[in-house]
């Protein structure tokens, strides 16, 4: 067992590539159960039992980007596409804020037609309508221009996902003109303009190893993120990844204690992916060491369309019963969902 390791990462939120990799490939059930509960321990010393919401609002569907693992890429035919205009943008938000919410999360495809004057003009109206609340952008890559312009807007956060931080698998995940480089350059910008930002990557890609993943532990200990977001892959049959194995809980687990351990304060979500591959995967994930859940607040109607990957979770209820279901399942992990804008506790710059 690697329980030396295990204190040692409790105690100095570190451990060098090398300790990482052992730590990983021996990594018993022992193991797993002694560096959850340091987790667990680490996030209550930062954040008390406290689960901080998100309302995700899934505007488009439609994506120009062709990556290999994600149902909504260019060449998938039976995608089914959707826009949500700016008024039903603004009416999720206000079922959201009645139900307690306190951050929005806009998220899309990458698609024009969401011009920068359209996206600012929608983070103005939720900013002036819901002043105490967070704007959340996850839109992909954009130019630093335009990151500039939307944060001035009022949003306050960003998610980009760097998928992985090895280049070779990088581009084995990715059609040839998408780049880490310029995923990385992306994420630089967007802490450097303000933004409260978050990285993160699939757990079970396909082509991943050990080592890519040590490269993206030391990543995101190094940029040091407001958020991290990690879910397992799971295969969506219309891509060219649909006869993959899909990424396991257990390593999930494991990653997301990992992470809580190497970075204190950061804002980690028990994600939807992880609640599909285990009905209780979610409560579990807050068990390992996360503080974020993200309900769904898109309008029930365009909820299936959303197919990232097969069989998503929570795309047949109003946002009221997920937030119902969720609470539920937060207590039964030990935790308490809060209304609060949950901000994080690293400073901004
Ligand atoms: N399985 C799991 N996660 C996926 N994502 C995209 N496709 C899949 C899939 N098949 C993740 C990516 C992206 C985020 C919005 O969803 O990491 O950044
Ligand atoms: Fe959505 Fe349970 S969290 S139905």
């Amino acid at each position: 067992m690697e329980k030396e390791l295990i204190e040692k990462l409790y105690l100095t939120a570190n451990l060098t590539d090398k300790e990482l990799g052992r730590l990983i490939e021996n990594r018993t059930n022992e193991d797993f159960a002694l560096l959850s509960e340091r987790a667990r321990q680490r996030c209550n010393e930062e954040y008390g039992n406290k689960v901080y919401m998100r309302g995700l609002i899934e505007f488009s569907s439609y994506c120009k980007n062709d990556c290999l693992y994600c149902g909504l890429r260019r060449s998938n035919k039976n995608a089914q596409r959707y826009r949500l205009s700016a008024e039903e943008i603004i009416s999720c938000c206000e079922t959201g804020y009645k139900l307690g919410f306190r951050t929005f999360v806009l998220q899309g495809g990458e698609d024009a037609f969401y011009s920068d004057d359209l996206f600012c003009e929608i983070i103005r109206s939720v900013k002036k309508k819901f002043p105490d609340a967070a704007v959340t952008l996850s839109l992909g890559e954009r130019s630093h221009n335009s990151f500039k312009r939307l944060f001035e807007a009022g949003a306050d956060r960003y998610l980009l996902r760097h998928e992985t931080a090895d280049s070779e698998h990088y581009g084995r995940l990715h059609p040839k003109e998408l780049s880490l480089e310029n995923r990385m350059s992306c994420l630089k910008s967007l802490k450097e303009i303000g933004y409260q930002t978050g990285c993160g990557f699939m757990v079970g890609s396909p082509y991943q190893t050990t080592d890519c993943i040590v490269k993206d532990l030391r990543f995101i200990k190094d940029f040091q993120p407001h958020m991290v977001g990690i879910g397992p892959f799971i295969p969506h049959k219309d891509t060219p990844f649909g006869e993959e194995k899909a990424g396991t809980l257990e390593l999930t687990l494991f990653l997301l204690s990992i992470i809580r351990l190497l970075l204190p304060k950061v804002l980690l979500p028990a994600t939807t992916a992880l609640g599909t591959i285990s009905p209780t995967g979610r409560e579990q994930g807050i068990k390992a060491g996360a503080n974020v859940v993200m309900p769904n607040l898109s309008p029930v109607g365009v909820r299936k369309k959303y197919a990232i990957y097969d069989n998503k979770i929570c795309t047949g209820e109003e946002a009221a019963e997920c937030l119902e279901c969720l609470g539920r399942r937060v207590k039964t992990a030990g935790g308490e969902l809060v209304v609060d804008r949950g901000d994080s506790k690293i400073p901004i710059k």
